[in-house]
């Protein structure tokens, strides 16, 4: 069985060296000529934990680039869609991509005489399997659903910093569609791939498409639950916010995942999603309280970064703050919706002086800040002469920091919004997230 991908982000890279790596012929396609060249060259145009090793055996092994659609419609017989589904201006999904693909494809299609099964991966909201993406496909290929081609959704959960893991072996598999011989060709298909016993679940398009906003939207949920009370534990002496998620995390009902509070939460799928599934609540006529107060919590987490800030530095203007940790997690390199850079904004506004450091997303920040910010060479000179150090991100590298990292800093003030220092003994003055001094 040919394989096709379209659209080489995190998702379609990740699936695609995977598959290639384990010898399943694939054509990974692309339309960006740039990201075609370096991936080409072996290099995944992000950063992510052993992408590059896996790209590498898939290349050498039976995975094929192109940018070419109508050869990669014609010649597979399973497609995946993994094209982006970004924020718009709106804050709502942007399905310019997907719908310009549903219209190649559907092209491609009108003189193929392969019957493929196109499976939709890229995150969409409930209905546009079946009322935006077939529809487009059959008026371009002039073919039916179901004589020409055949559709399902298979949502994906894969986190950024863990892809290849969870590409290997994911928690569930979701197919939504109405076709069971497609949705049996697809499990046959995931049967073979993966050697671990994988659960199934099936459904029809739309409830497969709300399941995906429904698992970011409970973690999000969670995050801000215990944002919400870790703000309650720093305003009480002696209370870690950690103890309390440990404590809660081992009655089964609840769990110790998603629990750890911090700057709030950021990324390509979280707030997106999150922005998405309340617009189109409200636009179904239901009213999405819960979410709405998920989003405000994530918002208060970077205001409560900067109160700290004022109340221990007077003001922040012309003040020295150095940020440690610019991506919107470890292990990544991506800095969209990331928390650290909404509070270099804020910052800047208030006319403080900022540095940076960052082990992976060091360039990305500089596309956005160029020369309004500084950016240090190592983590030790990005501590010199500040007044407050914040740390953002939980890379490994600043667990490591001790007493003798802060000896050049101009006041030796700590603000750690993970506690990754909270065990440390440190002769410094340290206010963290969550916890009441
Ligand atoms: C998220 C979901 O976790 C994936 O299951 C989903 O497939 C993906 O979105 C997507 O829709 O494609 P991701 O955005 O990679 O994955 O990152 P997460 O691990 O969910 O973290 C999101 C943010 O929440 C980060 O800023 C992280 O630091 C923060 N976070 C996470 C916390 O503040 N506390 C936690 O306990 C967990």
């Amino acid at each position: 069985m040919q394989v096709g991908i379209i659209g080489l982000g995190a998702v379609g890279l990740s699936f695609a060296s995977v598959l290639g790596s384990k010898g399943i012929s694939v054509i990974g396609m692309d339309s960006d000529l740039k990201k075609i060249e370096k991936i080409t060259s072996k290099k995944s145009p992000f950063f992510e934990p052993k992408l590059d090793s896996f790209l590498k055996k898939a290349l050498s092994k039976s995975l094929e680039i192109s940018s070419d659609i109508e050869k990669t419609v014609k010649n597979c017989d399973l497609i995946f869609l993994t094209v982006g589904t970004p924020k718009s201006k709106s804050g709502f999904i942007d399905l310019s991509m997907i719908k310009n693909a549903s219209r190649n494809i559907g092209i491609s299609l009108r003189h193929s005489s392969k019957k493929p099964i196109i499976v939709v991966k890229s995150t969409v909201i409930p209905g546009t399997t079946i009322n935006v993406i077939k529809p487009l496909i059959e008026k371009t290929s002039r073919k039916k659903d179901g004589k020409g081609f055949e559709i399902l959704a298979n949502p994906e959960f894969l986190r950024e910093g863990n892809v290849i893991d969870d590409t290997l072996k994911p928690h569930l598999v979701v197919i939504g569609g109405s076709n069971k011989n497609s949705i049996n060709r697809l499990k046959k298909f995931y049967h073979k791939l993966y050697d671990a016993k994988i659960k199934f679940m099936t459904t029809n398009t739309q409830t497969a498409e709300m399941i995906k906003y429904a698992n970011n939207s409970f973690l999000a949920t969670k995050i801000s639950f215990i944002n919400q009370i870790s703000s309650l534990c720093q305003s009480i002496s002696g209370i870690s916010i950690d103890e309390v998620a440990e404590g809660i995390g081992v009655d089964p009902r609840i769990g110790r995942l998603f629990l750890n509070a911090g700057p709030g939460y950021g990324g390509s799928c979280l707030p997106k999603d999150l922005e998405t599934i309340i617009q189109f609540s409200s636009k179904s006529g239901a009213n999405p309280i819960l979410l709405k107060a998920v989003q405000q919590i994530n918002d208060l987490q970077i205001k409560q970064i900067v109160r700290l800030l004022e109340k221990n530095l007077g003001t922040v203007r012309n003040k020295h703050i150095t940020i440690l940790g610019l991506s919107f997690k470890e292990n990544s390199d991506d800095i969209r919706e990331s928390r650290s850079i909404e509070l270099i904004k804020i910052l800047l506004k208030k006319k403080s002086k900022i540095t940076v450091h960052d082990p992976k997303a060091m360039k990305n920040t500089e596309s956005i800040f160029k020369n309004k910010i500084t950016y240090a060479d190592s983590l030790l000179k990005s501590l010199d002469n500040c007044h407050c150090v914040v740390i953002m991100t939980p890379w490994k590298i600043y667990t490591k920091l001790k007493n003798n990292s802060f000896k050049n800093m101009k006041r030796k003030l700590i603000i750690d919004t993970r506690r990754i220092l909270s065990r440390k003994n440190l002769n410094v003055e340290y206010f963290a997230l969550g916890m009441g001094n």
